[in-house]
């Protein structure tokens, strides 16, 4: 019988705010409080808005098709191949991962894509046979703040493009084993006049985010 793994939260960060953030704070809950559950367990945390990841080249893509660069370097700079290594380490050390998305123009911001774009690969492909995935039996956490509303029943219901892409990619590379979202929703209400009617609203959905998170920490 193998022993479980050790537990290990990989903390992602997105927005292009540093303060005032309402992912980076609600990322920083769920984090805070899945250390309480976990006090033994690892924590590694990296900010994509900060030091974002570069954008794929065909280079980079030619290494990352050959897992474990065990053949040539692809002319990828080692800089590269280590940042590759980096990224694709830590998510699959994570036993837990916890990203914050905000939404920009309907979907995921571009820094989390290029993310994406590296982990994309072969060896993390669920296998078409339906066999045991590599990113498998993970739980992820995905954290979104929106502006507006796309709840259903809203006039912008159909323009959620991160929730029904992130399912997507997630499933096809094992991460949608147990993968929860939290939308923070009509975030703008609180500084802009026109959608003061809306504060109610948006105090409900960030108090129902809090809630939320705190279960799925526990
Ligand atoms: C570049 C940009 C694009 C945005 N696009 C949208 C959008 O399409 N829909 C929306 O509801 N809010 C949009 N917003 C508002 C943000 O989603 C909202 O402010 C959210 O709280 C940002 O996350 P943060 O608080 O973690 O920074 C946009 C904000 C920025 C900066």
């Amino acid at each position: 019988m193998t022993s479980p793994a050790q537990a290990s939260l990989l903390h992602l960060d997105a927005s292009i705010r540093t303060a005032d953030s309402v992912t980076r704070e609600l990322t920083g809950h769920f984090a805070r409080a899945w250390r309480r559950a976990h006090p033994s367990g690892d924590h590694a945390y990296r900010d994509l808005a900060a030091e974002p990841v570069p954008h794929l080249t065909h280079a980079v893509r030619e290494a990352l098709l050959d897992d474990g660069y065990q053949g040539e370097d692809h002319g990828a700079s080692p800089a590269e191949r280590a940042l590759n290594e980096a990224l694709t380490a830590e998510v699959r050390a994570a036993t837990t991962i916890v990203l914050g998305a905000p939404m920009y123009n309907y979907a995921i911001p571009s820094t989390v894509k290029a993310w994406l774009d590296r982990l994309v690969t072969p060896a993390h492909l669920v296998p078409p046979d339906g066999g045991p995935a590599l990113l498998g039996g993970k739980t992820v956490v995905v954290v979104t703040a929106r502006g507006g509303s796309y709840a259903p029943g809203t006039p912008r219901e159909g323009f959620d493009h991160q929730e029904p892409y992130l399912r997507s990619v997630f499933a096809s590379i094992g991460l949608a084993d147990d993968l929860s979202f939290v939308h923070a929703e009509l975030t703008l209400a609180a500084v802009v006049p026109q959608m003061a009617a809306l504060r109610p609203l948006a105090e409900k959905s960030l108090a129902g985010a809090y809630e939320s998170l705190g279960r799925l920490a526990a």
